[in-house]
């Protein structure tokens, strides 16, 4: 009965929804979300779907992608989806509000979207309040960045000061360097730039590892616009430094991708559909790169079951969603989990000599 009467809200609410500017839509659509969330069905997930994965057990790969919920104030909704983990922010030490509206974008003749957000969060602190009251149980991932008017020359002390905050709470942190809408933070995922990032939050992890008696894996979030040259350099410095993970990939600055569709005068970051093919090139390769035992989160332009098998196969070890949950909703977290329950995660990570139950 429950089951019926929450898919019915769903299909319902979906079109409706889908007629409002989709920024709005979003927001209303969590906001209803988190009102009836306690009409859904608990979603069943079969045991041997669970992955072990940077010291956390993971119910199953599947997770929601950053900045769907970038203050926390949805989790517990979102976690009755099925998610097996939610990555929320991206959050910078101080609020803003991120970029002028309007700045989310649907071409839903593509199961795409384009947004220039922004980085538009209530902070740290609101988050961190946020998770103190949720009872979700399963991982959360915690994605950290820097304020738009902190210079790029003192990136490293905002992403620091977020790690401080997040340290008790993150199950995982995820260091945004890949996010096409704030100026000049893509520079940080050159060898510099990474170095300078990603060494001062290592110094600082093993202060608070100490401190707290808790370790707390560091994944970077990458973007899908490197070439093989670009990907190859990014992939050694990473290794050298030691992070647990890697999360490839962000949205994508190559709108031609959507031909024409899409005005070429009007900037911003493209997901769903048509960046699939580029975000599993770059995970096939990483994956060569970094060899099988530092795991790679595999996002960008799943819509379906058939898409995660296969970001799965190029060489992820879990993978998310945002832009196909935005248009689908519930219906694709159940698609996916129910293939691969029956035929995907399994197969997908034996072929690279790992057992989802068996890895470290
Ligand atoms: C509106 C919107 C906002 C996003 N905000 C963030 C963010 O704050 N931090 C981040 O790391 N990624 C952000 N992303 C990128 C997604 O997490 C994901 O990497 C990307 O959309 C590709 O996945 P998809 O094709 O399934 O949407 C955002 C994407 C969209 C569409």
């Amino acid at each position: 009965m429950r089951r019926r009467v929450a898919s019915l809200l769903a299909r319902s609410a979906l079109p409706l929804l889908s007629r409002l500017d989709p920024e709005r839509a979003h927001d209303w659509g969590l906001a209803g979300l988190r009102l009836l969330h306690p009409l859904w069905p608990v979603v069943d997930v079969p045991g041997a779907l669970a992955v072990p994965c940077f010291g956390l057990k993971f119910a199953h790969p599947l997770g929601l992608a950053a900045g769907f919920d970038k203050n926390g104030d949805y989790l517990d909704a979102l976690g009755a989806m099925g998610f097996s983990h939610v990555e929320l922010g991206t959050v910078t030490p101080r609020p803003q509000p991120g970029n002028p509206k309007p700045r989310m974008f649907r071409i839903a003749a593509r199961a795409a979207l384009v947004n220039r957000m922004g980085f538009n969060n209530k902070g740290v602190d609101h988050l961190l309040a946020r998770l103190a009251t949720s009872r979700f149980r399963g991982i959360r991932g915690i994605s950290i960045g820097k304020n738009a008017d902190t210079a790029i020359e003192h990136a490293e002390a905002d992403y620091v000061t977020c790690l401080r905050k997040v340290y008790t709470q993150a199950d995982y942190v995820a260091v945004n360097v890949s996010s096409p809408n704030t100026a000049r933070l893509r520079e940080l995922q050159a060898r510099e730039g990474l170095e300078r990032i990603v060494g001062a939050l290592l110094e600082e992890r093993a202060r608070l590892k100490m401190r707290h008696v808790r370790h707390v894996p560091l994944l970077v979030k990458i973007a899908p616009n490197l070439d093989t040259e670009q990907l190859t350099s990014m992939a050694a410095t990473l290794r050298a430094l030691g992070v647990e993970g890697v999360i490839a990939t962000n949205t994508s600055t190559d709108l031609s991708l959507l031909g024409s569709a899409w005005p070429e005068t009007q900037r911003g970051g493209l997901s769903g559909a048509p960046i699939h093919s580029l975000s599993i090139a770059v995970i096939a390769q990483l994956r060569a790169e970094l060899g099988p035992h530092i795991p790679i989160i595999g996002v960008g332009g799943i819509v379906s079951a058939d898409h995660a098998l296969a970001t799965l196969q190029a060489g992820a070890t879990l993978v998310q969603v945002y832009t196909g949950f935005a248009y689908q909703g519930q219906r694709l977290v159940q698609e996916i989990l129910t293939a691969l329950a029956l035929n995907g995660v399994a197969p997908a990570l034996a072929d690279r000599g790992l057992r989802p139950e068996k890895r470290r």
